[in-house]
């Protein structure tokens, strides 16, 4: 992301809502995490056998997801891609009415549901952060999108991308770089890699194309590369 205003603001922003998001909560007297003794419940409070059962088979699909975002990496903080480059990434992927899209670390799902939308692909996004991905999917339901648009609730370096036509990616380098054996392994070849703001440093790009001005005074890079 070439930041044009204050991006060390927006980075700590992002990063600490992501540790909310991941269910890590600093101790309130900061200082590090604090792991806080169980409380022992009072006799007349104490939960019945099955009620405990049942307390943890609800809790258990929570842990999980919690448990696997704290494991995943964090390939870049949540800032969405301004629609006017949405477009300008699917018109640069040359994505078609029927192709399979993905894109890595979708966010709002904004390519997703362009992709979707105005170009009719079969388009996935796949996002680590809950409620990201679920606001994302309720986005998807609520557009009648949902026989063509998809949420992947999970890390982007654990999908199979071998049906792609068009990967879009909005990550740090880090991330760019984690993902590039991934894709060099799964892609088909003629597949399109569409990049905004950060190149793969080991491909050569076909095509970059600059905006100059998003409407909002920002200036963005797209770099195009082809399997
Ligand atoms: C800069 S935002 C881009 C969002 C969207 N693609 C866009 O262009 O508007 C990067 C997104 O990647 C997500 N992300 C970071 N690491 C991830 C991982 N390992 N797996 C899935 N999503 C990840 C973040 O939560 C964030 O929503």
């Amino acid at each position: 992301m070439r930041y044009a205003s204050s991006p060390p603001e927006c980075i700590k922003t992002q990063v600490g809502q992501a540790l909310a998001c991941g269910g890590l909560q600093p101790a309130p007297h900061a200082g590090g995490l604090k792991v806080r003794r169980r409380l022992k419940a009072a006799p007349q409070m104490r939960p019945t056998q099955s009620f405990r059962c049942c307390s943890i088979l609800l809790l258990a699909p929570t842990l999980l997801v919690q448990a696997q975002e704290a494991r995943s990496d964090k390939l870049a903080p949540y800032y969405p891609t301004p629609e006017i480059v949405v477009d300008k990434m699917l018109q640069l992927g040359g994505l078609k009415a029927g192709e399979k899209m993905f894109d890595l670390g979708s966010g709002d799902g904004r390519l997703v549901i362009a992709a979707a939308r105005k170009y009719k692909a079969d388009a996935t996004g796949v996002e680590l952060d809950d409620s990201l991905a679920r606001q994302s999917a309720d986005k998807i339901s609520n557009l009648k999108l949902s026989a063509t648009a998809h949420i992947i609730h999970g890390d982007l370096l654990q999908q199979d991308y071998s049906s792609a036509d068009l990967i879009t990616v909005y990550l740090l380098p880090i991330g760019n770089d984690k993902v590039t054996p991934i894709l060099e392994k799964q892609l088909k070849k003629g597949a399109r890699i569409v990049a905004h703001d950060f190149e793969f440093s080991a491909w050569k790009a076909e095509k970059v194309v600059d905006i100059d001005d998003d409407g909002e005074g920002r200036s963005h890079r797209l770099y195009l590369y082809r399997r």
